[in-house]
């Protein structure tokens, strides 16, 4: 018997699925949107997106980037966004506080952005964002020339001045983060004279992608330890783009883990971006077992697409390295999902990042799985699944503010032995607005509680 563990309506109840079938167009990438926004913002001229991802999360950055002086149409017949920008280094002078909700790559990517013009910003966000550490953008920031207007943790809500005179840094990014990375590249779109950005560690690329498509003066190499070396030259203008946003991986995971655990089940998944530091979850499905057929393969935005075809798998659990996290960063739920309904033991390893997220991910899984027969431990920062072919479920997961925690635990729940209560999916629209839609269509079941 599962108690109500919520007063709201965003509380549910997940029930057994018996099998899943249908064909599902995956959402548009978020990363990738919020990216396209930004520099669309940054043209003079008129920038079309298509497929652009409307979501909670990505409304912020354009309601930022208005602010910010950008006029952002939507055509809804068309289904595409126009941007009508305000060129390099144009930004206006907010006349309200900016709020930055969930969204922690609005935050980082926008401080970036404004920290090379002449603007004041006072940034603020969720109770979830407003602990999140924003220092690891602030700091090599600081030494561009940003200013930190108020007493500050590090943490929202923050004051900042940015400057015109900011200088072009040359820095080793230290956290492996693509947040950090793409803050210093859009604060050096605006600074005269060369800025470099070294990454040991390679972590989603989209920036560099899309700063080279929109003409920004930008060259990756690699120096003599491996290590990626992103060179930018600031002040190029940026040529206005028509452009088709590819669908979003990590919203896909979910999807594909559903298709792998619920028994007799077959998922035709459309539109999944292929990027190599943003797919190799679905590398480690297959490694894992995972009947993954390609089927389309196509090119949308400069990154290689396909459509998917998934049936429900017998799986065998995983090994993840360290090196690795970045670039499964997003997915570690989704495939800690799979690793509790695999035979033998998964262990994910280097996982310190997931602490840090929409709300504490690492023990996030912990709980979810632990919390529903699954045993998952904690060694140093590796997380270890035993897995379990009959997961029994029962639990009551709370969710902080984190929309992949409430979709895993939906997914979670479509094969375990008794119901899931999850106490708010509310958050699922910060990234995937259609995910309820989607899951009931396919063949998953809740109700509201
Ligand atoms: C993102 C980068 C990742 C990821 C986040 C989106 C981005 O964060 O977890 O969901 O769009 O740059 P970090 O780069 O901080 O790991």
């Amino acid at each position: 018997m599962i108690m109500k563990i919520n007063n709201k309506n965003n509380a549910i109840l997940v029930k057994h699925s018996k099998s899943l079938e249908g064909l599902i167009q995956t959402p548009s990438d978020k990363s990738i949107s919020h990216r396209c926004i930004m520099l669309g913002s940054l043209c003079v001229g008129e920038t079309k997106i298509k497929n652009l991802l409307l979501s909670e999360d990505t409304t912020i950055t354009i309601n930022a980037m208005r602010e910010f002086g950008a006029k952002i149409i939507e055509d809804k017949e068309n289904n595409t966004v126009n941007i009508y920008g305000i060129g390099i280094g144009g930004l206006f002078q907010p006349s309200k506080n900016i709020y930055l909700g969930n969204s922690g790559t609005s935050a980082r990517l926008l401080m970036g952005l404004m920290s090379s013009c002449s603007v004041e910003v006072n940034f603020e966000g969720d109770n979830s964002l407003s602990n999140r550490p924003m220092g690891r953008v602030l700091n090599p920031l600081s030494e561009m020339g940003l200013e930190i207007l108020d007493e500050s943790s590090g943490k929202l809500p923050i004051r900042l001045r940015g400057s015109k005179m900011s200088i072009p840094i040359n820095h080793k990014i230290t956290v492996p983060s693509a947040q950090v990375k793409s803050a210093l590249m859009f604060s050096a779109l605006n600074i005269k004279g060369k800025s470099t950005i070294v990454e040991p560690i390679m972590t989603r690329d989209h920036t560099e992608r899309l700063f080279e498509l929109f003409g920004a003066d930008i060259s990756v190499t690699r120096n003599n330890e491996g290590y990626n070396l992103i060179e930018i030259i600031g002040e190029k203008k940026l040529k206005a783009q028509e452009l088709d946003i590819p669908g979003d991986p990590s919203s896909a995971a979910f999807l594909i883990v559903a298709g792998l655990i619920v028994p007799k089940s077959k998922l035709i998944i459309n539109n999944i971006m292929l990027n190599p530091t943003r797919s190799l979850f679905i590398d480690y499905l297959i490694e894992m077992g995972g009947d993954i057929k390609f089927k389309n393969k196509y090119v949308k935005c400069g990154e290689q697409v396909c459509d998917i075809e998934v049936r429900s798998s017998k799986l065998r659990g995983i090994h993840t390295p360290k090196e690795v996290a970045p670039s499964l960063i997003d997915e570690y739920l989704a495939l800690s999902i799979a690793a509790a309904y695999a035979e033998g033991e998964s262990r994910f390893c280097g996982l310190s990042e997931l602490r840090v997220k929409e709300s504490n991910r690492f023990n996030a899984i912990k709980d979810l799985l632990n919390l529903s027969g699954v045993s998952c431990q904690e060694v140093e920062d590796d997380l270890l699944v035993k897995a379990n072919e009959n997961v029994r479920g029962g639990s009551a997961i709370k969710v902080n503010l984190d929309h992949r925690v409430a979709m895993a635990a939906m997914i979670l729940g479509m094969n375990s032995k008794y119901e899931i209560s999850i106490d708010d999916i509310s958050p699922i629209s910060t990234s995937f607005p259609e995910f309820e839609k989607i899951y009931s269509q396919i063949g998953g079941s809740y109700r509201y509680i």
